[in-house]
């Protein structure tokens, strides 16, 4: 089968990165720190690094970091609604690495790379809720023209993919996953002997593996954290360890829906009530499973009985899996029997994958699993590409979601991985594989190809990467997108030329008197951009480092602001260029370069000044019919209309279904589907 023939799925149209996807056991971790307190046990790592040393004196101690429940600790640069302060958080990453590396720890750092088709539902579940949440942002912002306190923080757009190229520049073991990150993460404890886990996800309670410590509780400075002790959960349950898999899937986890199981609480509620009537129902809950499970004999017909009283329906062995998904490499358990496992590290449609094209195939899972290309390893195995929220505001109808903007320069990705050699696509193995200045130009021009700048390419070879890079998606976003207007321009690459010379700690000062939320937007749009560029890039066998395609070369989300608000008030190009004279030349070359290049595609750019938006009154919902003329003649996007708000950002959650549904209700598209 051709690969052409693989049919692809876009579960938003998107590209890109993937928020933690597993949830845990819900309340488990709450519960522990309430009812078993013991269990939390401040424990200092450097201590245990030196004990680990004595205990292990052939292993370094190394802390396996899953890295997708500590982005959001890690993220602490005082402004996140912007775009990012990348270049803040980069030092941030730093000074974590640098605090671990004094106390002789080694860390390993392991991230989700792929959403397990029994996760998927729960996972798009999770991004609808995201999406209220941006909406209600948006209308801070709007409202108080400021960004709200840390109780409303969302991710800056793409942080995960960037914190693992971030974390990989800074010469980090770093390990994208084929599975669920949590079990990669547990499997590779166990094997190396490490010292232990450094996360936030109550599954680590139940893997037996190496002590799971806490990120959230986690003091940098003083390297004191919380360990919680599996051993002392046990004890306060009356459980053994090799209860743990079965006792969490009782409770309702990934696997195993908690709807399923109401009726069988009720049925340990009533055998087993609570000792202590200020017990929330969920802790009741818990107590009484526990019971419940401590009094069945550890065999598999004690499972089977299990299968058979709850409602498990069509799906009889989801218990049984769920169980085993705790089961690390060499575990038994006594519930299942060792011919009964089917543990399985590839999918079928992976390793159907993996017959075809194998070089190919194999290069992008190495660099999959070592970070070094992006989402590319998906679309070649499942043809699946993820995407999370983004600041978007829907409610401004003049820039269309992210995912509609990229989608031209992801369709010929696509084309060029999925139908090499076919209709002006060069050959993927010369693109990945050959040497040589024909090959490196090859591959330059096949990149640009996709954004459409292929003609651009002398002038645009002809810049510093970095400043190429983000000139070709500056280049395409006024292509795609007919709204922006000379002072988005303007702001654009004052942005890039000022970036330059600014150090993390004169950014972290640059102090913003307001917000605007379509700079908001149009940052997080940005920062997108440098996924798909970082997909290309991937795509087109590395023409570009990837280090200069970061977003902390090339963008920080208050410099952006900043621009952005005087270019819309129409100051002076010096004043733009914070009167730095060796800017001015520069300046006006990028510019007559981009509009050049629009120029030849019949895209003129008008100017639009916006002022501070309160006064020019730019009402989103009300927009200005001049310029909604414009914007019709010459918008690009066919699919504007029909899918924006549909499924590029805001996913119905009614009778919408993806790749669980019937098959005619499934967002199918054969490639090729332009
Ligand atoms: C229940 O909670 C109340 C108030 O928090 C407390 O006064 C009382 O002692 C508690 N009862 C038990 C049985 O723990
Ligand atoms: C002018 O800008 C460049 C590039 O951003 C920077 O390296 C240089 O330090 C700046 N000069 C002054 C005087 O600020």
């Amino acid at each position: 089968m051709h690969f052409g023939m693989l049919f692809l799925f876009f579960l938003l149209l998107g590209c890109c990165e993937l928020q933690k996807s597993t949830m845990g056991i819900k309340g488990l971790q709450g519960f522990v720190a309430r009812v078993c307190p013991d269990a939390c046990r401040m424990v200092d790592l450097k201590e245990m690094a030196e004990k680990h040393r004595i205990d292990h004196p052939d292993v370094l101690p190394v802390i396996v970091v899953d890295a997708m429940s500590c982005v959001r600790h890690w993220y602490t640069p005082e402004s996140w609604v912007c775009g990012g302060q990348w270049r803040e958080y980069l030092t941030v990453l730093e000074d974590f690495i640098d605090t671990f590396k004094a106390a002789g720890i080694e860390l390993v750092f392991f991230f989700d790379g792929v959403v397990e088709e029994k996760k998927r539902d729960e996972w798009i579940k999770r991004r609808q809720q995201n999406n209220k949440e941006i909406a209600d942002l948006f209308q801070f912002i709007k409202t108080h023209r400021k960004q709200p306190g840390r109780g409303m923080f969302v991710l800056p757009s793409a942080l995960p993919t960037f914190t693992r190229f971030a974390l990989k520049s800074l010469g980090q073991k770093t390990v994208c996953t084929l599975q669920e990150a949590d079990f990669e993460v547990a499997a590779y404890a166990l094997e190396h002997n490490c010292m232990g886990i450094l996360g936030q996800d109550s599954d680590y309670l139940i893997y037996n593996t190496s002590p799971y410590f806490s990120i959230e509780k986690l003091c940098l400075d003083r390297l004191v954290t919380v360990m919680y002790s599996r051993e002392d959960v046990c004890r306060a349950l009356g459980l053994s360890m090799k209860h743990l898999p079965l006792f969490a899937c009782l409770l309702g986890n990934d696997v195993v829906p908690e709807n399923l199981l109401e009726g069988f609480w009720r049925k340990c509620l009533v055998t087993c009530p609570s000792r202590n009537r200020n017990y929330s129902r969920r802790i009741s809950i818990i107590l009484a499973v526990a019971n419940y499970i401590s009094k069945m004999p550890c065999s598999y017909s004690s499972l089977k009985h299990l299968e058979d009283i709850l409602p498990l329906g069509s799906d009889k062995t989801l218990l049984h899996r769920g169980m085993e998904s705790y089961l690390l490499p060499g575990q038994q358990s006594p519930w299942i029997p060792p011919d009964a496992r089917n543990s399985k590290i590839f999918s079928d449609q992976e390793e159907s994958a993996m017959c075809r094209d194998m070089e190919i195939f194999q290069l992008a899972k190495e660099h999959h699993i070592q970070s070094e290309n992006h989402v590319i390893f998906n679309i070649l195995s499942n043809g699946v590409v993820e995407c999370s929220n983004s600041l978007e505001d829907d409610c401004d109808t003049e820039i269309p979601g992210q995912s509609l903007i990229y989608r031209p320069a992801r369709q010929h990705i696509y084309s060029v991985l999925l139908e090499s050699e076919k209709g002006g696509t060069p050959n993927l193995k010369t693109l990945w594989f050959a040497k040589g200045p024909d090959v490196e130009k090859q591959r330059y021009s096949t990149f640009l190809a996709c954004f459409h700048l292929q003609d651009a390419m002398e002038e645009l070879q002809a810049l510093e990467a970095p400043v190429a890079a983000f000139c070709c998606l500056v280049t395409y976003l006024m292509l795609q997108v007919s709204s922006l207007s000379l002072e988005d321009l303007n702001a654009f690459v004052a942005l890039i030329l000022c970036l330059k010379g600014k150090s993390a700690a004169e950014l972290t000062s640059l102090q913003l008197l307001q917000v605007d939320p379509r700079a908001v937007h149009l940052g997080a749009v940005l920062v997108r951009g440098l996924t798909t560029l970082l997909m290309a890039n991937s795509a087109c066998g590395f023409p570009f480092s990837m280090d200069d395609l970061m977003p902390w070369k090339v963008f920080d989300g208050k410099l952006f602001q900043e621009k952005y608000q005087k270019s819309h008030r129409s100051c002076s190009m010096e004043e733009l260029l914070e009167g730095n004279e060796s800017l001015y030349t520069p300046f006006q070359n990028l510019k007559s370069l981009i509009c050049k290049v629009c120029a030849l595609k019949k895209r003129t750019i008008q100017s639009r000044p916006r002022g501070n938006g309160f006064i020019a009154g730019t009402h989103q919902r009300e927009p200005n019919p001049r310029f909604q003329q414009t914007h019709r003649s010459s918008f690009v996007s066919p699919y504007h209309n029909q899918m924006r708000g549909n499924f590029g950002r805001n996913p119905q959650p009614q009778g919408r279904r993806y790749r669980s549904g019937h098959p005619d209700q499934r967002r199918r598209f054969h490639v090729p589907p332009w």
